[in-house]
C-alpha cells in the first residue's frame, strides 16, 4: 500500500478538461413521434448540460464538484471519466485523450474508476462479490488467477469489509456495505483517478459519516487523486482539497476549499453556501437559512452572457450579453483561485 504524498502541482495536470461541453439530444418517445408525424409541435431542444468547462486535477489532490442538481456535475465527471466522450473540447489522462476521434473509450479509461450513488444498481445481483472486485484486475493483468482470492481480500480489509465477504452477493449486505464493496471494486483496478459521483447521497446519516471516514482514511493512506461530486456542501468541505463550484454547466469558481468557504468571491458560491441550513437572527427576526432567489433555468434555453444574471444582485448590463472569462484575476488578494465574474466580491 502506497503512503500518502501532499498534491502534486507540477505545470502538467493528471487529468486535464479542456473546453469542453456535452449536448445531449432530446429524448423523444413514442408519443412524441406520434405528433411529429401528425405535424404537431414537439419540443426538440438540445440539452445543454456542460458548457465550454476546462479544469484540472492534479496528482494526490481530491476536488469537490458542487453545485445545484441538474448542472452538470454528473455529466462532466462520467467525461471525465471517458464514459461519455465531449461533443466539443477534450479531456486528457497525462496528456493522451481519453475518448479517442472514432469516440470509443481508449485504455487509459481503465486507469480512471468511478463509484456512483447507487450502490445496489452498480453490482450485479447474481454475482459473488469476490467475482465482482476480482474480475476486472484479472482482465487486464494486475493479478493472476493463482492470487486473485489473497488479492480480492486485501482490497475488501482495506474497505473495511471481512475476506469471508467475497463468498457472498449483493443482497447480503448493507446500503454502506455495498458501497465499500463498489469503492473495493474501483480501488482493485488500481486507478490513477478515482471519480466519485455522490457516493453518499443514497445512504442513511450515519451510515454516510462511516463512509466519508473511510474515503479520509483512504486518502490519507493510499496516493488518491479524486474527483469527488456532492451537492452537500459539509460533505465537500471535510472531504476536499480544492473545489469547482458549478452553475448550468459552467464551472463558476475553483480555489483551495477553505479559502472558498471562508471568502467566496462569485455571487452564485456566496449564495450556495448563504443557503446552508442554519438558525441565524437578522434583528429580531429567526431566519432559518436564506434560499437563493429565483430557479436554476433550463438547460434547454440557458440565458446569455452569465448564466446566473437571471439571479444575480449584483447584475450589470454587460453580464448579460458577454461570458465573463474563466480566469485569473491577479488583483485578487488569494492566491490560486479562478472566479468567472466581472464584479467578483472582495
Ligand atoms: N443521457 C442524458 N440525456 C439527456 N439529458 C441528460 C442526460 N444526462 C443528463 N441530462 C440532462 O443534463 C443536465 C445535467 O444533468 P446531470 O445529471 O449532469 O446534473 P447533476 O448536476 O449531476 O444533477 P444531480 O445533482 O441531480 O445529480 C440535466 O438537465 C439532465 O436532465
Ligand atoms: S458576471 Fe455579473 S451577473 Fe454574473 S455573477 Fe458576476 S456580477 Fe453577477
Ligand atoms: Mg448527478
Amino acid at each position: 500500500m502506497l503512503l500518502a504524498q501532499a498534491p502534486i502541482m507540477t505545470d502538467r495536470p493528471l487529468l486535464r478538461v479542456s473546453k469542453a461541453s456535452k449536448q445531449f439530444a432530446p429524448a423523444l418517445s413514442f408519443g412524441d413521434h406520434i405528433a411529429g408525424w401528425l405535424g404537431q409541435e414537439v419540443d426538440q431542444r438540445i440539452v445543454h448540460a456542460v458548457d465550454g468547462v476546462s479544469l484540472d486535477l492534479h496528482r494526490g489532490e481530491v476536488l469537490g464538484l458542487v453545485g445545484e442538481s441538474g448542472c452538470g456535475k454528473s455529466t462532466l465527471g462520467r467525461m471525465m471519466a471517458g464514459i461519455y466522450p465531449p461533443s466539443q473540447g477534450t479531456v486528457q489522462l497525462d496528456g493522451v485523450p481519453v475518448m479517442g476521434a472514432g469516440k470509443k473509450p481508449l485504455k487509459t479509461t481503465t486507469r480512471i474508476q468511478m463509484v456512483f450513488q447507487d450502490p445496489f444498481a452498480s453490482l450485479d445481483p447474481r454475482v459473488r462479490i469476490g467475482e465482482t472486485i476480482g474480475e476486472g484486475p484479472l482482465v487486464h493483468g494486475l493479478v493472476d488467477p493463482a492470487n486473485v482470492g489473497a488479492y480480492v481480500a486485501q482490497w475488501l480489509e482495506t474497505v473495511g469489509l471481512p475476506a469471508e465477504a467475497a463468498d457472498r452477493f449483493p443482497h447480503q449486505f448493507s446500503g454502506g456495505q455495498r458501497q465499500r464493496v463498489a469503492i473495493a471494486r474501483a480501488l482493485a483496478m488500481q486507478p490513477d483517478v478515482l471519480i466519485c459521483d455522490e457516493p453518499v447521497a443514497s445512504l442513511d446519516v450515519s451510515i454516510q459519516a462511516q463512509i466519508i471516514n473511510l474515503f479520509l482514511t483512504l486518502k490519507q493512506t493510499l496516493n488518491l487523486t479524486m474527483l469527488f461530486i456532492s451537492h452537500d456542501l459539509g460533505v465537500i468541505r471535510h472531504m476536499t482539497d480544492r473545489v469547482a463550484v458549478m452553475y448550468l454547466g459552467r464551472i463558476v469558481e475553483s480555489g483551495p476549499t477553505l479559502q472558498v468557504y471562508d471568502h467566496p468571491q462569485h455571487p452564485y458560491t456566496r449564495a450556495l453556501l448563504d443557503s446552508i441550513p442554519r438558525l441565524v437572527t437578522e434583528g429580531d427576526e429567526l431566519v432559518v437559512f436564506k434560499a437563493i432567489e429565483g430557479e436554476l433555468p433550463s438547460p434547454l434555453a440557458p440565458p446569455a452572457g452569465c448564466h446566473f444574471h437571471l439571479r444575480c444582485p449584483f447584475v450589470q448590463e454587460r453580464c448579460k450579453t458577454v461570458v465573463p472569462d474563466f480566469s485569473d484575476h491577479p488583483s485578487l488578494p488569494l492566491s490560486g483561485r479562478h472566479v468567472a465574474c466581472y464584479f467578483p466580491i472582495s
